[in-house]
């Protein structure tokens, strides 16, 4: 099959579409790199069935154990030590100590790791800095002339990328809010969750300031839409589209990269989006939006 050959096949996740490839081939992982023309200094997630098949490539600690199989298959990933013979590319972890992991709950993604019986280094799907693909046919607008193969299976249900933890002294290192929320780590674990690293510029090299970027200047916090403008709107306003009517923020995180996308290949001179509650998973679709408007 494709990915024992070393190839790149682009599948979906619950979150957005990844561009999968062999986490131990080294030549395998370097063409993901090339295909998204992204940095080799920001690392990868690998993509596995399970704890069992994530404890063979990383080291656990109790908590971590305790979260992963709380939120596992689902939109967590998980930094931990990566263990010295866990057979991953050092191109994955671009040569860090630590690896992060993660179990996704969709049902193409879990057989494309099964049936190739290989860790899955995956990338959200699009060329870097670029708005992450929710859909196959944003996969193919970005990548489709560099890449084998995608696995259609419709809108993703998250609609946006995973959170990323790590574990710290005592606290829950939040370094990328996404649909498993801060609330919800502290319920389970009892840990206070901190935001970013301790300084260290290698805790989240991905959260760059500029990032999920459309082509067309991005305004927020808008009210109603200017000359020439795209509105993207949240509850009941006039606008372009609408991402949530009843302003529902799970719903609202599901249409958002669909939406930007709209936006970017619409007519329109700008995009414009409305407020977006700073609650739940509203602090992860707001982290992305101050990325996208940079
Ligand atoms: O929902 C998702 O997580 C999607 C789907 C495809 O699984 N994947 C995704 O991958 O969003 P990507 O490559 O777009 O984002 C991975 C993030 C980057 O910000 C990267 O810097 C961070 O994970 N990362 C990877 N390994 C890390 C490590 N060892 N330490 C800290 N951050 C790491
Ligand atoms: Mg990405």
């Amino acid at each position: 099959m494709l990915i024992r050959a070393g190839h790149l096949v682009a599948a979906p996740t619950e979150t957005v579409y990844g561009l999968a490839a062999d986490a131990t081939d080294s030549d395998a992982v370097a063409a993901i790199y090339a295909a998204k023309g992204r940095p080799s200094f920001n690392p990868l997630i690998v993509h596995v069935t399970d704890s069992a098949m994530a404890q063979t490539i990383g080291v656990f600690s109790p908590m971590a154990l305790k979260l992963a199989e709380a939120f596992w298959p689902g939109p967590l990933t998980m930094v931990v030590p990566l263990r010295v013979d866990g057979r991953i590319s050092p191109l994955v972890t671009a040569g860090l100590s630590t690896i992060a992991l993660r179990v996704p709950a969709h049902p193409v993604m879990q057989a494309l790791i099964r049936e190739s019986g290989r860790p899955l280094a995956a990338p959200s799907a699009n060329a870097s800095g670029g708005i992450s693909p929710t859909r196959a046919e944003h996969v193919m607008a970005s990548l489709g002339h560099r890449i084998r193969m995608v696995l259609d299976a419709g809108p993703t249900s998250e609609g946006i990328e995973s959170t990323i933890v790590a574990m710290g002294e005592g606290v829950v290192r939040l370094l990328r809010p996404g649909p498993v929320t801060a609330d919800q780590i502290t319920d389970l674990t009892g840990l206070p969750v901190v935001t970013g690293g301790e300084g260290d510029p290698i805790e989240a090299p991905g959260q760059l300031a500029s990032h999920y970027a459309p082509k067309k200047p991005l305004r927020l916090n808008a009210t109603q839409a200017q000359r020439d403008e795209f509105l993207i709107g949240f509850g009941d306003m006039p606008c372009t589209i609408n991402l949530s009517m009843d302003g529902n923020l799970t719903e609202a995180a599901t249409n958002l990269f669909a939406a930007l996308h709209q936006a970017d290949a619409s007519a329109a001179r700008a995009i414009a989006i409305a407020t977006i509650p700073e609650t739940g998973i509203g602090l992860a679709i707001n982290d992305r939006l101050r990325r996208a408007a940079v």
